[in-house]
């Protein structure tokens, strides 16, 4: 296949950033995807309608004139979210969805949740509302290994969750293991997961090729290969609970190249390019349109984008860095060559 013809996709999982940075990063995004889901962790994080609707505001001024893309706002859970929150959230019509991390999970996620009970009575808003629940779905706990977190969230807290919860619209959002595959599958049909590019095209060997790699450091980390695979099954299966989500999260060159680097992976520059390159390897093209744009919208009860964007076979190579603010952003897989582009 030479040309690739497809419905506009949407990233259901995308960080923006604030000021210069998002600035920089946007008409990246803007250019392949139509909309995105916004992860609200900012410092000061967006926890309060308000705090979506200025941000919301900040980011449709950083659109680049003739470019056309509809953030979709988050909130940020925290110990203290009121239920009445959630209501106004709802009304707004522009906060899609409301976001869990775990306190100390990730990148700016101190103000997260520390006990998952403690969120109950906002659930059981959620669920009244049809609010979605977004999931960065690991414990913190330092005592269990890094790479099962995942493993153990779903067993510890996650299950737990449902039961608690049934009607509660639920997505695992960048899961990483066969595990969060299976589990999704087993569930209930208001269970869905969003996948990265980087882990459907890496397993956590990428991290140590040939030295320490950081711009393959993200959370949840890259896994073994028996779990790229299950993903990689997943994502191309034509199941309509897996859809897409990049999880783009720049940071800073120097906050990646040190002694103790951020997490996350460049991807918004050539999301859509990496994912074709994963469901080529296993010649399922056919299923990247479903994957890329027709369930997540589905999932969230918005329409289906109705223009297009085509792809060719064309080598191009991934430049070593894009600019970002004072310092660089370097993208994944930076420096190496990709065998689809977008036109
Ligand atoms: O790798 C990650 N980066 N994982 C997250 O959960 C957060 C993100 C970020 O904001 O940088
Ligand atoms: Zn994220």
């Amino acid at each position: 296949m030479q040309k690739l013809t497809i419905t506009r996709p949407d990233d259901w999982h995308l960080h923006l950033r604030d000021g210069e940075a998002l600035k920089a990063v946007l008409p990246h995004s803007a250019r392949q995807f139509a909309r995105a889901i916004v992860m609200p962790n900012l410092k000061p994080p967006i926890r309060s309608v308000a705090d979506a609707a200025a941000y919301r505001d900040r980011i449709l001024a950083a659109i680049p004139a003739g470019e056309k893309f509809e953030p979709l706002m988050t909130l940020y859970l925290t110990d203290n979210t009121n239920p009445e929150e959630i209501i106004a959230a709802k009304a707004s019509k522009f906060v899609k969805a409301v976001k869990y991390y775990p306190a100390g999970a990730t990148t700016n996620s101190d103000l997260g949740v520390t006990d998952i009970r403690k969120c109950d009575r906002i659930f059981a808003t959620m669920q009244q509302e049809d609010m979605p629940l977004l999931l960065h779905g690991e414990v913190t706990n330092t005592e269990v290994d890094v790479f099962d977190r995942e493993k153990v969230f779903i067993e510890k807290h996650l299950m737990p969750l449902i039961s608690r919860f049934p009607k509660l619209r639920i997505v695992l959002e960048h899961i990483t293991t066969s595990d969060a595959v299976q589990f999704v599958l087993n569930a209930n049909s208001k269970i869905a997961a969003t996948i990265t590019p980087q882990h459907l095209l890496f397993s956590r060997n990428a991290l140590f090729k040939g030295g320490l790699r950081p711009h393959f450091y993200c959370l949840p980390i890259l896994k073994r290969e028996k779990h790229r695979l299950a993903l990689l099954q997943a994502a191309t299966s034509g199941n309509p609970k897996f859809f897409l989500g990049t999880d783009s999260a720049p940071h800073g060159r120097h906050t990646k190249e040190t002694s103790c680097g951020c997490a996350g992976c460049y991807s918004a520059l050539h999301a859509l390019e990496l994912y074709a390159e994963a469901f080529e390897s296993v010649n399922a093209l056919d299923q990247l349109e479903g994957f890329a744009s027709f369930y997540g919208p589905d999932f969230y009860q918005l329409p289906r984008n109705p223009d297009q964007v085509t792809l060719t076979k064309k080598t191009w190579r991934i430049p070593d860095e894009v600019p970002f603010t004072d310092v660089g952003l370097v993208p994944l897989r930076s420096g190496e060559e990709m065998t689809w582009q977008r036109i």
